[in-house]
This record gives structure tokens, C-alpha cells and sequence, in this order.
């Protein structure tokens, strides 16, 4: 049986952020239904976030979508607010929500520096202060999760491998996994786990030049010992059983879900 089958998260509620598309929409429809309430954010594409909450109730499962930027305080407290008084509480969030603003670093511009570093970092701060602060409020509630809260902090492959053209990028990758690590240092006691995925290449529109011509992907799967390119749903898979309590244990680690890539499979035959 399937750990959807088995409603691992049954009448927990999440908030996943960049729930729209690609790997936040495919962990937003995994937790449905694995029996959660699913809290949608999006910044713009309000159709797509509202076919997601459609799709998922056809299937009976319950769904919400809500505009936010996460890089802005007032609009990530509101967004919260509203979560918290449609369902009472919280106990799952998803920092998914990233951009990628690539360029050569000698033509990087400091708007693309400050734009990547604001969402993907200072996103995932003001997201994990305000669940935080609703864990606590609450506290335990066992009937629903051992936990008192769990976050799980989408990071990327980039955390740990550099990656010359995506300065910005990879500084707010390396930088996220120091603040999930800590965060989860400092919350562990009060029984709020914090961890992180760290994707790699995903089919997903952030990567479609990676792998949208056959050539292109021949080269990308030269990066992937497991010889596919990742289906989001594999990054799904993974965000249930992270959420759920079956990995009740596991606190600050980082799981990353990429067929291979961080192990550099240059050394296969190099070195
Ligand atoms: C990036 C993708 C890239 C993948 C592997 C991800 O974090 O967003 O563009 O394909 O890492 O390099």
C-alpha cells in the first residue's frame, strides 16, 4: 500500500509556498492525498493555483489557494492569518517557493542578487518565523502528529555543488542549509522538526532548456548516475513521508532526492 493509500497526514494541515507548479504543486496533490488540507500559495498564476484546489477536490481532498510573495512580511503574516482561521492551525509548512536569476557573474546585477537571495532565503525565513510562532501557540496536538510542527525547507542539489552562472543562486542554497540546520538546532526541544529536500535536476519549467531538446537532456542525464531526469512527483513522495510521522526522528538532516547527482559521477571512471 501506498503511503497515500495510507493517509499519513490525515486531517493535518499544510501550507506549501510556490504551490502552483512543478515540485510545489506535485507536493501540494501528494499531501492531499495522503489526507492533509492544502494551502496553495502563489504570487501570480492565480488560475493554475485554482485548477490545483479544483483537481484536488475532484479527487476528495480539501484545498485552499492564497496569494502571497514570500519575500514581503505584512503579505506572509496575512497569508497565514488566513490559513490559520479557514483550519483553526498549521502543521505542516513547505518553504518551496524559488526563483532562478542566472548570469554570468561579471554581468550579474545586484536587482538579480537581491531578487534570488529575497525569496529563496529571506522567503524562507519569514515562512518558518510565522509557523514557528502558530507550532508553539499550539503545541502538541497528538491526535494529528507527535510533533508540535514540521518544516521542510526545499533547498537544491546547489546547496552543497557549486555552480558557476548561478551565483545568486547557489549562495541562497548554500546559505539555506546552515539556516534549516540551525532552525532545527533551535526548535528541536520544543518538538518542531526541521528538514530539508534538496531536489535535483526535476522536470519542471525553472530547468526546461536543461532537458526540453533530446540533446540537452543527453548531456543532463551525463549528471545523473540514475539515467532519468526526476519527475516532481518523486520530490512528492518524499515531502509526505518527511511530513508525516514515520520520520519522526529525523530532525536537521537533508534529504536529497536526485538520482545521483551529488555523487560525483565524473568519478565513475575519473580520479
Ligand atoms: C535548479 C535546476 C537544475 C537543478 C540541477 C535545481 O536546483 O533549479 O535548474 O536543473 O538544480 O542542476
Amino acid at each position: 500500500m501506498s503511503q497515500t493509500s495510507l493517509k499519513v497526514l490525515q486531517g493535518q494541515r499544510a501550507l506549501v509556498t510556490g504551490g502552483s507548479s512543478g515540485i510545489g504543486a506535485a507536493i501540494a496533490h501528494a499531501m492531499a492525498m495522503a489526507g492533509a488540507k492544502v494551502a496553495i500559495n502563489y504570487l501570480s498564476d492565480n488560475s493554475a493555483a485554482q485548477s490545483l484546489v479544483n483537481e484536488i477536490s475532484a479527487a476528495g481532498g480539501e484545498a485552499l489557494a492564497i496569494q502571497a510573495d514570500v519575500s514581503q512580511e505584512s503579505s506572509v503574516e496575512a497569508m497565514f492569518q488566513t490559513v490559520i482561521e479557514t483550519w483553526g492551525s498549521l502543521d505542516i509548512m513547505v518553504a518551496n517557493a524559488g526563483i532562478q536569476q542566472d548570469a554570468p557573474f561579471m554581468e550579474m546585477t545586484l536587482e538579480q542578487w537581491n531578487n534570488v537571495l529575497a525569496v529563496n532565503l529571506t522567503g524562507q525565513f519569514l515562512c518558518a518565523r510565522a509557523a514557528v510562532r502558530e507550532f508553539l501557540r499550539r503545541g502538541v496536538a497528538s491526535e494529528l502528529s507527535c510533533a508540535a510542527g514540521k518544516i521542510i525547507c526545499m533547498s537544491s542539489v546547489h546547496d552543497i555543488i557549486p555552480w558557476a552562472g548561478h551565483v545568486n543562486y547557489a549562495a541562497s542554497k548554500g546559505g539555506l542549509l546552515m539556516f534549516m540546520k540551525s532552525l532545527a538546532q533551535e526548535v528541536a526541544h520544543q518538538k518542531i522538526r526541521v528538514n530539508g529536500i534538496s531536489p535535483g535536476a526535476i522536470r519542471t519549467p525553472i530547468n526546461r532548456a536543461a532537458w526540453e531538446t533530446p540533446e540537452a537532456e543527453a548531456e543532463l542525464l551525463e549528471l545523473i548516475p540514475y539515467k532519468r531526469v526526476g519527475d516532481p512527483v518523486d520530490i512528492g513522495r518524499a515531502a509526505v513521508w518527511l511530513a508525516s510521522d514515520a520520520s519522526d526522528y529525523i530532525t536537521g538532516t537533508t534529504l536529497y532526492v536526485d538520482g545521483g547527482m551529488t555523487l560525483y559521477p565524473g568519478f565513475r571512471e575519473g580520479g
